[in-house]
């Protein structure tokens, strides 16, 4: 693999060992060990579009704790902002920078980023997959329940969010039963399906009601109703979403006994969420927000450290 514009590019092995050495890097930070030197003496360009703490924060930091250097460019200070093209953008920053990751409007730029770049473009979230959050969450989940096979995921909303894409083909990797309710005009986009021929191991299930896709599930999972780039559909979009589709303390009691709640944050409580279950003892989203950390010096130690000086 050489670069990470989405989890289509992994097997369920390569998703399970990403996983195995996040949680490794994850030991190691506990017993006081932040400072590895991977990534001595490389730096990697990261590109944002859009808004971001969590990404911006734990990747940052993932690289800095590597030996590395971050350097960090808003779409406002780099000449992409006076019309740059992006074919050019990629062949310069590739000439100093040892990996580039981006945020993005479209995810046609991470590709031709990736057509152009000499080195390896990561997804740091797109229109249409955030693989990243992917993995954070996929760890949480394995951390909690100790499996991912056979878990029941259960994500209440848009069905066409990149956070559900890319967690629902992680899953559908890793033998998870992943449900979707979600609104019709926001059904799943399946044309990704497609590319999982084969390697379709969990089961995907579409609902329109909430309460019928929670019945005995591990895990409820939502995001926001609006993403970054559709704000001018704010109106439209809750319309259809609320009230029916916030996660609210009643649906996560039809829920298994010892489900959690996840959410990728930022979260708009009052709208998808009720502040009460995102506050409550289901709530995991700190774990997984910690968890960004740890999988990204997973993804760099597997895309830019040929040898691997550290062995856990
Ligand atoms: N979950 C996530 O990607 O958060 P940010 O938008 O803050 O990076
Ligand atoms: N679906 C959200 C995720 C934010 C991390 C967005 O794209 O805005």
């Amino acid at each position: 693999m050489k670069h990470l514009l989405d989890i289509h590019q992994l097997s369920g092995e390569e998703l399970l060992e990403l996983l195995e050495t996040a949680i490794a890097y994850k030991k190691l930070r506990r017993r006081g060990l932040r400072r590895t030197h991977e990534l001595q003496g490389k730096s990697v360009a990261m590109i944002f579009e859009k808004p971001s703490t969590r990404t911006r924060a734990s990747f940052a930091v993932a690289v800095y704790e590597m030996g590395g250097l971050p350097i960090v460019y808003s779409r406002e200070e780099l000449q992409l902002a006076r019309g740059e093209p992006i074919k050019d953008l990629a062949r310069v920053l590739s000439r100093y920078h040892d990996a580039i990751a981006a945020r993005v409007y479209r995810q046609e730029s991470l590709e031709e980023m990736a057509r152009y770049s000499s080195v390896p473009v990561i997804n740091l979230l797109s229109d249409k997959f955030h693989p990243l959050q992917a993995l954070a969450d996929c760890m949480t989940i394995m951390e909690i329940f100790g499996k991912l096979e056979g878990i029941k995921l259960a994500f209440i909303g848009d069905g066409q969010d990149n956070v559900f894409n890319s967690l629902a083909i992680a899953g559908l990797k890793l033998g998870m039963e992943v449900r979707i309710a979600c609104p019709p005009e926001y059904s799943p986009d399946v044309s990704w399906l497609e590319k999982l021929a084969g390697e379709v191991k969990g089961t995907l299930e579409v609902y329109e009601e909430p309460s019928d896709a929670v019945k005995g599930a591990n895990v409820i999972y939502t995001d926001v109703f609006v993403s970054m780039g559709q704000e001018e559909e704010r109106e439209k979009r809750l319309k259809s979403f609320l009230p029916r589709y916030r996660v609210s303390p009643e649906l996560m009691n039809r829920a298994d006994a010892n489900a959690v709640f996840m959410h990728c944050l930022p979260a708009h409580r009052g709208e998808e969420v009720d502040e009460v279950v995102i506050e409550s003892k289901w709530s995991v989203v700190f774990e997984q927000a910690e968890n960004r950390l740890h999988t990204a010096k997973a993804v760099l130690r597997r895309l830019l450290c040929a040898e691997h000086p550290i062995s856990f």
